[in-house]
């Protein structure tokens, strides 16, 4: 990593870049698939289900060059290194992040400190899974005896966007010969996901988990909190129910907490304080970042939906890119490519905005899970010693399924004032189990379809007028300049591995960036303040602190609001 003194942009590679860039800016991208007939083979890595092409990047291959350079320079491959064997990378929490070590096969070793980790993180996993198959053999039962049908996981950040993501891209994966266990997410604190739930299911065969690193995070425990007090609400009167047994005797506060919650915390104390059983905790470690949690007990709601065979398969999609990041030279290592890729955009062609593009319905909260992976992870302005940046890091970044994105931004892609990088990711194959033969027919025609508009709409973004041959004279309106560069992700077909592989790429690619801006990618401070002034708005507005001391705005909003309460 860069030294005090050495921040990157003064790094000699980084000052060469700089100079590359001037005399790259002014080439068009059409003009560089021009050049070189050979691109895609040149820019165009596969491993483990994967295959990355970056060829329409706008860089060549002394940009490449360049670039390898600077990861050298930045101290990428000791960086990487210490990551994976459990060096305290998060500086400013003096700890290891050590998520890559949620995935290690049960074989493996690693020691940190002084400790084997791998038989506790297994050992948890094992917990997991006697609870996740109590739920699937219909044997884990509701206070007054009925089998759990519906599991709410109540979390937010990490302890929710990564369940949701996974569980909704892998759902074709359920397996078919167990109890119906349907898992459902509440995270906002304004609690409208779960009044929803509430207002729907039977408390007698709801379960909630309680998913949270802290155990202290208010949008989870007032969610919590709400739910406790609707099960004991109706459970402790179950014998007034309309379909109750004459004979139903009263339920404990003690039983309910019992049968309708699991806690997944990294604090234990915290867990029991709130009132959840011992046997019913699963944990984790402080050494696994929240946003990058899903691959241990955090993953319970994948387990519950996808199995625990197929979950551990996600684990070892991850594991194969894993050993690739540590194993394959820079040149050939898809993290350190695609990182590489954006610092090309962000620090030298000040390209600042990022979209996420997948073409294909499963991943449909992908982009939202990358938004807290990279930009919670690297929307920084400090060094790790502390210092001020005076270089762009971590882009915007946003996106959405990339056909329906096609009928909203896509216009500003192509004809705004905003440069944008783009992913854009796909399967290769789909819908080949589907059993009935003209059903499959129509949907591998969609997906043909898919992928059409996935392979155009990148190709329109680099070529722009040139992707037509007969292009005569056009309006103004109607031209495109083209020449914006897109990254473009293919999986040979979206499995637990594959998809294992895919958020591990990701994961490593926000390290490499943040390696080589000098920042560290494992806190987030810039998330406290905010709590902090919410819990003392929160007096105010309950009348407890003094409004006199608010701003002007802050003040009028508050009384609209009580106005509003009392009308
Ligand atoms: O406030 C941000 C954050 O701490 C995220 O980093 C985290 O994923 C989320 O809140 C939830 O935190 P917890 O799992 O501790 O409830």
């Amino acid at each position: 990593m860069a030294s005090a003194t050495a921040t990157p942009d003064t790094l000699p590679a980084w000052q060469t870049l700089q100079q590359h860039a001037q005399a790259l800016k002014h080439v068009h991208l059409k003009n560089l698939f021009g050049e070189d007939p050979s691109r895609w083979q040149h820019f165009t890595r596969q491993v483990a289900g994967l295959t990355l092409d970056l060829s329409k990047q706008r860089w060549d291959d002394d940009t490449l060059e360049h670039l390898l350079a600077l990861a050298q320079e930045a101290g990428v491959p000791g960086a990487i290194e210490a990551l994976l064997s459990g060096k305290r990378v998060n500086v400013s929490e003096n700890r290891p992040a050590l998520h890559t070590a949620l995935r290690l096969p049960a074989d493996a070793s690693l020691d940190v400190e002084g400790e084997d980790i791998v038989g506790a993180v297994h050992d948890s996993l094992a917990q997991m899974e006697r609870l996740v198959q109590r739920l699937h053999a219909g044997q884990w039962r509701g206070a007054t005896g009925k089998p759990i049908r519906h599991v709410v996981n109540l979390g937010v950040g990490g302890s929710d966007l990564g369940p949701l993501m996974v569980t909704h891209a892998l759902a074709d994966y359920r397996p078919s010969d167990i109890h119906p266990v349907e898992v459902h997410f509440a995270s906002t604190m304004d609690g409208s996901q779960l009044a929803d739930y509430l207002s729907r299911f039977n408390p007698e065969t709801t379960l909630f988990v309680l998913s949270s690193k802290s155990f202290t995070t208010i949008d989870t425990l007032s969610n919590a909190n709400t739910a406790r007090d609707w099960l004991i609400g109706r459970l402790t009167q179950h014998a007034d129910l309309p379909d109750a047994s004459p004979h139903a005797k009263p339920i404990s506060e003690a039983l309910i907490l019992r049968q309708h919650f699991i806690g997944v915390s990294a604090s234990p104390d915290k867990m029991s304080e709130w009132g959840i059983t011992p046997d019913h905790q699963l944990m984790f470690w402080e050494w696994v970042g929240g946003r990058y949690s899903l691959w241990g007990t955090i993953g319970l709601p994948i387990a519950l939906v996808i199995g625990m065979e197929n979950f551990r398969e996600l684990l070892a999609g991850a594991h194969a890119m894993d050993r690739h990041f540590r194993e394959a030279p820079l040149e050939d290592n898809l993290p350190v490519l695609l990182g590489l890729a954006g610092i090309w955009n962000v620090n030298f062609l000040d390209i600042r905005a990022h979209s996420i593009l997948p073409y294909d319905g499963r991943l449909e909260y992908f982009a939202a899970y990358l938004e807290q992976l990279e930009m919670e992870s690297n929307g920084k302005s400090v060094t790790r010693q502390g210092q001020a940046v005076n270089y762009s890091t971590c882009p915007v970044l946003w996106g959405q399924l990339g056909p329906n994105a096609q009928h909203a931004f896509y216009q500003l892609l192509h004809q705004g004032t905003q440069p944008v990088v783009c992913d854009f990711i796909a399967p290769l194959k789909r819908y080949d189990e589907v059993e009935d033969p003209d059903t499959r027919r129509h949907l591998k025609a969609q997906h043909r379809l898919a992928l059409a508009n996935c392979f155009a709409q990148s190709r329109v973004l680099m070529l722009g007028n040139d992707a037509l041959e007969e292009d005569g004279p056009r309006p103004e309106h109607k031209r495109y300049r083209g020449n914006q560069p897109s990254t473009t992700v293919l999986l040979d077909k979206l499995t637990p591995a594959t998809l294992g592989a895919l958020i591990a790429l990701y994961e490593h690619k926000v390290f490499v960036q943040a390696v080589i801006w000098d920042i560290n990618p494992f806190d987030q401070w810039g998330v406290e303040l905010g709590k902090q002034i919410a819990t003392d708005t929160q007096a105010i507005i309950d009348g407890e602190g003094d409004l006199g001391r608010m701003d002007a705005s802050s003040r009028g909003l508050i009384e609209a609001f009580w106005a509003a309460e009392q009308a």
